[in-house]
């Protein structure tokens, strides 16, 4: 009977996962999606999305600085990205005078783009599995300590197998917490330069307000177009050097879509925690994003009163403003949504299923239906039999005590993460904080051997790049404020601070002097508080005023504190990891039938679902609640607000509906649109493509109501916010008239 009963539920719970979870490697499609997503409308080939030897999909789309993704679109290496990816480059870019973030800037030939100081693209060459090949070198006797040594010897010999004599960027990495290995083979391009974007009032329309919004209208896109050498070589700028001519570039569909069609994204998703322990969750909600949280909030109201009067302190600040005010929406997305849907509680069932199937092969128990029933992933090795030989019984106690590991180590952690976000997000906001550290080395060869022919003038002149670069749109004031913000914040905080805060607080506490007027005093005194005066100090050096600078004091016991591990901490650290790694490897090992995808680290992934609308039941413009048109931006518009203005050039063509062959069948302008693809932060950017592989739009947000989705894929919630890709070629066709781009384009009608 029982044996029925469990495959009657085998039947019912071993279903394939919900389709539009997961963020697939390349090289699995073929084995894990194909038959799926052609289903769902896919009509390319497996060879079409990943080849190593032929052109594929794979050869358009790249990662952008680092943290985005982007897509060639055209064959002399035009890419498009998001306005908020290439935020930081357009706005070094600005000047007052010529102020492309707030007017918008569209050149018109090669020679009118912009280089900005540095940014890369990296495209994409080839993936393999390794996992056995390194694996194989490990043992469970191993420490942590020695298994990552191993690990990283057989990685260099990896990586220098591959990276055909240097031509390639080899990165191998881990994959289930340690359980699986693959490497990625890369190739950088380092002269990429900017070639339009719409001003920030379409660019980043509706700001932090709609940030992280449904219904939205933003047209989130910039355009940029990498350079090699003659031969293609990736190359270091020149003016010699010319446009890239990729080996594939994306075709363009201004046919639309309607709901439920086919969609997939292709991208660099930064980090998801899926495997996340209910702890781990409890941690964060409680302890480590409250931090974050408030943390970010002071900074950036400090960072916004000098930001609101000064034009060029507002460009000069305005990336990193941009990027805590993401991240401070975010952790607070994050924290409401997780605790709305008792997410944790949710895992801790799925956990003690599994601490009982681990202890279960240790007494011999068999789980009964109900544990089954309370957790469809969880399932597979329901009728396990008692171990009999000495090896089994070991095999078999593997896993039994990795969950109480786990929950001790949150525990223990808990105080520690929420005091390290504090301390984290005062070295992150405020550059009096880390200025003093990094350039610490330097500074001090004006008191070490300096050779004959050494003269302050000169060093001075040798370092002086480095220190403008530090000092690169340093404005003082707002500095100060910050600091000063941040380390009353993170005092008053912990239940450790740094010494010398510490003390200053005790005498505050005694009435001897207050806290502002110490870290006053500190920035008076220190000879980092502006850049005249650090040069001041090195034609005319102290040793002495050098090493008892008050900001450089705190500085480097701001960085010792925050590294600081004490041989307890780093035990506890080993312990986690090993613990963290078994239960994903007891986890699998307990649902062998299930398909599983690695948690986002940064490396290539494609994810597939569909048009679809939010279940959620919010004002939109449109008639269905999938895409957003014009119209609704217009409703939206508030003359000149900082987040809702419109140009008048937009709200004119709007008035005489000139929307050029960009607006859809029942004649709207389409701006933004959802779809249920399973992405998360660096995968800003990405292509979202129809079942042809032809450019629909551009990913570039996910909803509030889903911000537990790193954690967790809610299926009911989980959407992808995209620009339409019509709305991006009527701002740069109608709107910026930048034909000469349009022309480049391969536009499919
Ligand atoms: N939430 C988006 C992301 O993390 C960034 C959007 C930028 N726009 C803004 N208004 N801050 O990818």
């Amino acid at each position: 009977m029982k044996k029925i009963i469990l495959c009657l539920l085998f039947a019912v719970f071993i279903l394939p996962m919900k389709a539009n979870e997961g963020m697939w490697f390349l090289m699995h499609i073929e084995r894990l999606n194909y038959v799926d997503m052609q289903k769902m409308g896919l009509k390319l080939t497996p060879e079409e999305i990943y080849s190593v030897n032929h052109q594929s999909l794979k050869d358009a789309i790249v990662q952008f600085g680092g943290g985005c993704t982007a897509e060639i679109i055209s064959k002399n290496g035009l890419v498009l990205t998001n306005h908020h990816c290439g935020y930081g480059q357009i706005a070094e870019l600005s000047t007052e005078e010529n102020d492309y973030l707030t007017n918008g800037f569209w050149a018109k030939s090669y020679a009118e783009e912009l280089k900005p100081k540095s940014l890369s693209v990296r495209f994409f060459v080839r993936m393999d599995d390794v996992s056995q090949r390194i694996l194989g070198k490990l043992n469970d006797a191993m420490s942590e300590a020695d298994r990552e040594k191993t690990i990283n010897q057989e990685i260099a010999k990896i990586e220098k197998e591959n990276n055909d004599g240097g031509k390639y960027t080899v990165s191998v990495k881990s994959f289930y917490n340690g359980n699986e290995f693959y490497y990625f083979v890369y190739q950088d391009y380092t002269d990429v330069r900017l070639v339009g974007t719409p001003p920030s009032s379409v660019g980043k329309f509706g700001g932090d307000t709609d940030n992280w919004e449904w219904p939205r209208h933003t047209g989130d896109f910039s355009i940029f177009r990498v350079y090699g050498d003659k031969d293609g070589n990736p190359a270091d700028y020149a003016e010699t050097n010319v446009p890239l001519q990729p080996k594939y570039h994306l075709p363009i569909s201004t046919k639309g879509y309607k709901e439920n069609d086919f969609a997939m994204i292709l991208g660099y998703p930064g980090r998801t925690n899926r495997w996340m322990p209910a702890a781990g969750i409890d941690q964060n909600v409680n302890y480590a994003y409250p931090a974050w949280v408030e943390a970010s909030k002071k900074a950036m109201d400090a960072m916004k009163v000098y930001m609101d009067k000064n034009q060029q302190v507002k460009l000069d600040y305005a990336s990193s403003y941009a990027s805590i005010a993401n991240y401070w929406k975010n952790r607070d997305g994050m924290i409401q949504a997780l605790t709305k849907h008792k997410t944790a509680d949710e895992k801790r069932k799925k956990e003690l299923i599994f601490n009982r199937w681990a202890n279960s092969k240790v007494k011999g128990n068999n789980l009964d239906a109900t544990d089954i029933k309370s957790s469809s992933s969880l399932m597979g090795a329901a009728t396990t039999k008692a171990p009999q030989t000495k090896t089994e019984i070991e095999e078999s106690l593997k896993y039994s005590g990795v969950m109480d590991i786990i929950n001790d180590y949150y525990s223990q952690t808990n105080q520690k993460s929420k005091e390290n976000n504090y301390l984290l997000m005062a070295l992150r906001s405020s550059k009096l904080a880390t200025i003093p550290s990094r350039m610490e080395s330097m500074l001090s060869q004006l008191f070490s051997d300096k050779g004959n022919d050494f003269t302050t003038e000169k060093f001075l002149m040798k370092n002086k790049s480095d220190i403008d670069n530090f000092y690169n749109g340093f404005y003082a004031p707002l500095e100060e404020d910050v600091y000063k913000t941040q380390l009353t914040l993170y005092t008053t905080k912990t239940n450790e601070p740094i010494t010398i805060l510490f003390n200053a607080w005790m005498k505050y506490k005694e009435g001897t002097e207050t806290f502002d007027a110490f870290i006053e005093n500190a920035i008076a005194k220190s000879i980092f508080s502006s850049q005249e005066k650090l040069e001041a100090f090195i034609l005319n050096p102290n040793e002495e005023q050098f090493k008892n600078d008050p900001l450089l004091l705190i500085s480097k016991e701001l960085f010792a504190k925050y590294r600081y591990k004490s041989e307890e901490d780093k035990a506890l650290d080993d312990e986690f990891q090993k613990a963290y790694r078994m239960m994903i490897q007891g986890m699998r090992e307990m649902n062998p039938n299930e398909k599983y995808y690695p948690d986002a680290n940064s490396t290539l992934r494609l994810t597939y679902g569909k048009v679809l609308p939010l279940p959620v039941d919010k004002r939109n413009d449109a008639s269905v609640n999938y895409f957003t048109t014009l119209k609704g931006t217009v409703a939206k518009y508030k003359p000149n607000d900082d987040e809702f203005d419109m140009p008048q050039k937009l709200i004119d063509l709007h008035k005489a509906k000139d929307f050029g062959p960009y607006a859809d069948k029942a004649g709207h302008l389409p701006v933004n649109f959802l779809t249920d693809n399973d992405i998360t932060g660096g995968n800003s950017g990405s292509p979202v493509l129809n079942g042809k592989g032809e450019l629909i739009g551009l990913a570039f947000d996910g909803n509030i109501e889903a911000m537990a989705g790193d954690v967790i894929f809610d299926p009911e919630l989980q959407r992808t916010i995209n620009v339409d890709v019509r709305y991006i070629l009527f701002i740069i066709d109608k709107y910026a008239g930048a034909k000469n781009i349009i022309d480049e384009l391969t536009i499919k009608k």
